[in-house]
């Protein structure tokens, strides 16, 4: 590590699409932020680089599904995003997004050097389109009838159910997913990076020279080096994105894989003037945390790209971690199968520590791993908190007990055999906390930190500076073995700030503020010292460090998982609505007060226009009767009715729903449908004799 003289670490941008789950931030938020922490308390010269990917098809088919523009889409969810990353102690020093004019002139500006060096390749082909969007679809993004089982709902790109791998022309009855439509194949021309030419130089660099790289991630580049690479489009046919920096290239922008990485260098110049020192000297270490479905992106193409523009430093390592599941199942955004960080943010407030200590201790590092509300409840009651939170709350209960509340003397001459092992553990921890950290074995490290403070709690127990103090009247010198021990004790608490300081930062804070020292006693450097307390120095009362987390919490978080309501559920894979069909009693949402159901005011209505919105296939314009007024409201209902079928007929409204616009009109309420059993709505009619205005209960 010594031979770099500054490092640059970045963790993957996340698509502003959807909030983010804990996946996300065990995938790579959390472990990148411990490195980055624990390089600057050694105050090495780094920089931990974030920000929102804002570019792809699934944030334009987002925006198009909701009727809103994909700016607005991620204006919206780059804000959030930012925000859980801040509450979690994730210490980007920029966070930053791709939608910001300087990514834009970086991410053109790269592309044109390519391409002014000759780099691409030019090539038309054939692709799916879709008339009624006018949108080209990508694989994902064509649904049909899977060919081997049959499933009416399978993707272009891979059946799953069956999970066969798929090409759109082997679905029965291909539709797109926008649109239902049935997509048409249509010429375009785009621009080409020939990966092949890379391979000799990847193989070497990743065979050969990166041999240390973890395992998943090495495994995963040979098996690409392995089965060869080819020619990859780096244009796509879009509004939304980099435009493509050439005449010629209206409506063509850069691919969202071309341009997203180039972002960690948008994002650094963002935040210093001196960016070039970080990406362009030799001796920058560059480190890319990510997860494991971004491995070939930044193992192979971001790398062959930067070695085709010439004049960038590639990644000494990229450690990837694999998959974090939920209660035994894989996250799934789609289905709600997932916890939101601003979720738990807001039905744990202060646990922030506790979620990246279970995140940590529980990482996906080798293989996908699994996080159960229990495992996190008995990791912050068993561990957290009968562990590491009882040795501290103990040393300074006793030490205010026994000891006057302040830092006791060490008296050399007195120290015993169980005084010795606990110094050389105090010593030894670092070393072995350290090596863990800069060989990314996140979980070790954590662990070693927590062993130190079970070795704490041992030591205690088997002192029991409390049995002595009785002896203290008959033997005054007796009380030089319980300052003996409650100085070591104070000295492991200050130790353990330093250890944990990098994986709970807001821990270590408080524990600073119970010595009443300042942040400088973090610094790596003094881990291992016995000597950080001064003898005398009065210290404050304890705080408890974590709290208990009662049964009935872990089951609400469970009941909340199951009845699929943790937030709204959001798509970051194509859901497109007309693949959920089936009727679903199984996600029940949570039980309602009967003042929540109170709060609702339904009534009766007629439906007395409709008609289409314009630019949006899914939306008709209703004029609603309700008696004592008319109103408009927007419904999405245009796929299943032609405006003119539904004049006249009979529905039950939402009259209190707050306005709402959508493609710039507002909608005034809503308006209840029923699903059928092929997932055909169909209209929750009042009776022709109520009144229109008459209270629905
Ligand atoms: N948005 C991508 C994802 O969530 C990650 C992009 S990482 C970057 O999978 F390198 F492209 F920025
Ligand atoms: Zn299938």
């Amino acid at each position: 590590m010594s031979e770099f003289k500054r490092v640059l670490v970045t963790a993957a941008l996340p698509y502003a699409n959807g909030p983010i789950h804990i996946g996300h931030l065990a995938g790579c938020y959390i472990p990148a932020d411990i490195y980055v922490r624990f390089l600057r308390a050694q105050r090495k010269d780094v920089k931990f680089i974030g920000g929102s990917d804002e570019h792809g098809v699934p944030i334009t088919i987002r925006a198009m599904k909701e009727g809103v523009s994909p700016q607005q889409i991620v204006d919206r969810y780059h804000g959030q995003i930012k925000h859980s990353f801040e509450q979690m102690g994730i210490s980007f020093d920029v966070y930053s997004r791709t939608s910001s004019p300087v990514h834009h002139e970086t991410a053109a500006a790269f592309f044109k050097k390519l391409y002014d060096d000759g780099l691409f390749e030019e090539k038309e082909t054939e692709q799916y389109y879709d008339e009624k969007t006018h949108t080209f679809l990508a694989d994902r993004y064509i649904i049909g009838e899977c060919p081997h089982c049959h499933n009416p709902n399978a993707y272009g790109d891979q059946c799953e159910k069956c999970g066969t791998s798929l090409s759109p022309e082997q679905l029965i009855n291909p539709r797109s997913a926008l649109s239902d439509a049935i997509p048409v194949k249509k010429k375009t021309k785009h621009w080409y990076f020939p990966l092949q030419q890379y391979e000799a130089f990847l193989k070497k660099w990743i065979l050969e020279d990166h041999t240390n790289w973890k395992n998943n991630v090495f495994g995963q580049c040979k098996s690409w080096l392995d089965s060869g690479l080819q020619s990859r489009a780096m244009t796509r046919d879009s509004n939304w994105g980099v435009k493509v920096p050439l005449p010629d290239a209206e409506g063509k922008v850069l691919y969202v894989w071309f341009d997203a990485p180039i972002g960690y260098i948008s994002a650094t110049k963002e935040l210093t003037d001196k960016w070039a020192d970080y990406w362009c000297q030799e001796d920058t270490k560059l480190v890319h945390f990510i997860g494991k479905d971004n491995i070939v992106f930044h193992c192979i193409i971001f790398p062959a790209m930067l070695k085709a523009h010439g004049g960038f430093v590639l990644p000494d390592n990229v450690p990837a971690n694999e998959f974090l599941n939920i209660e035994g199942e894989k996250v799934s955004t789609s289905r709600n199968w997932a916890v939101w960080v601003h979720e738990f943010i807001k039905d744990f407030p202060g646990c922030e520590d506790v979620l990246r200590y279970v995140l940590c201790a529980n990482a996906p590092e080798n293989k996908d791993n699994d996080f159960t509300w229990k495992d996190f409840q008995d990791r912050n009651n068993n561990e957290l908190g009968s562990i590491f939170g009882n040795f501290v709350n103990r040393t300074f209960v006793l030490m205010h007990k026994l000891c006057r509340g302040k830092v006791p003397a060490l008296h050399a001459g007195k120290l015993d055999a169980k005084d010795e092992a606990i110094i050389a553990d105090i010593q030894a921890a670092k070393n072995k906390v350290q090596a863990a950290l800069e060989n990314y074995r996140f979980r070790d490290a954590l662990y070693d930190v927590i062993d130190l403070s079970r070795k704490g709690n041992k030591y205690m127990q088997d002192k029991e500076p409390w049995i002595i103090a009785k002896q203290v009247s008959a033997d005054p010198e007796a009380q030089k073995s319980i300052d003996n021990c409650l100085h070591l004790c104070l000295q492991l608490t200050a130790n353990l700030a330093i250890l944990i300081n990098p994986f709970l930062p807001s821990t270590a804070k408080k524990m600073l503020h119970m010595m009443k020292v300042v942040d400088k006693m973090l610094d790596w450097e003094n881990a291992g010292k016995l000597n950080l307390l001064s003898v005398g120095y009065s210290l404050r009362a304890p705080e408890i460090l974590f709290r208990k987390i009662e049964d009935a919490e872990i089951e609400a978080q469970i009941q909340k998982l199951k009845s699929g309501s943790a937030a709204v559920a959001t798509t970051d894979a194509p859901t497109p609505e007309i693949v959920s069909k089936a009727a679903d009693n199984s996600s029940l949402k949570p039980e309602i007060t009967f003042d929540d159901f109170a709060k609702l005011d339904l009534r009766s209505g007629k439906v007395i226009a409709a008609s289409k919105v314009e630019k949006a296939d899914k939306l008709l314009q209703l004029q609603v009767d309700l008696g004592f007024e008319e109103r408009t409201i927007v419904s999405g209902i245009a796929q299943h009715f032609d405006p003119e079928t539904i004049v006249g007929k009979r529905v039950v409204v939402v009259a209190n729903l707050a306005p709402r616009k959508m493609r710039g009109i507002q909608s005034n309420g809503m308006i209840l449908m029923a699903e059928d059993a092929e997932g055909k709505l169909v209209f929750i009619q009042s009776e022709e004799a109520v009144a229109a205005g008459s209270k629905v209960s």
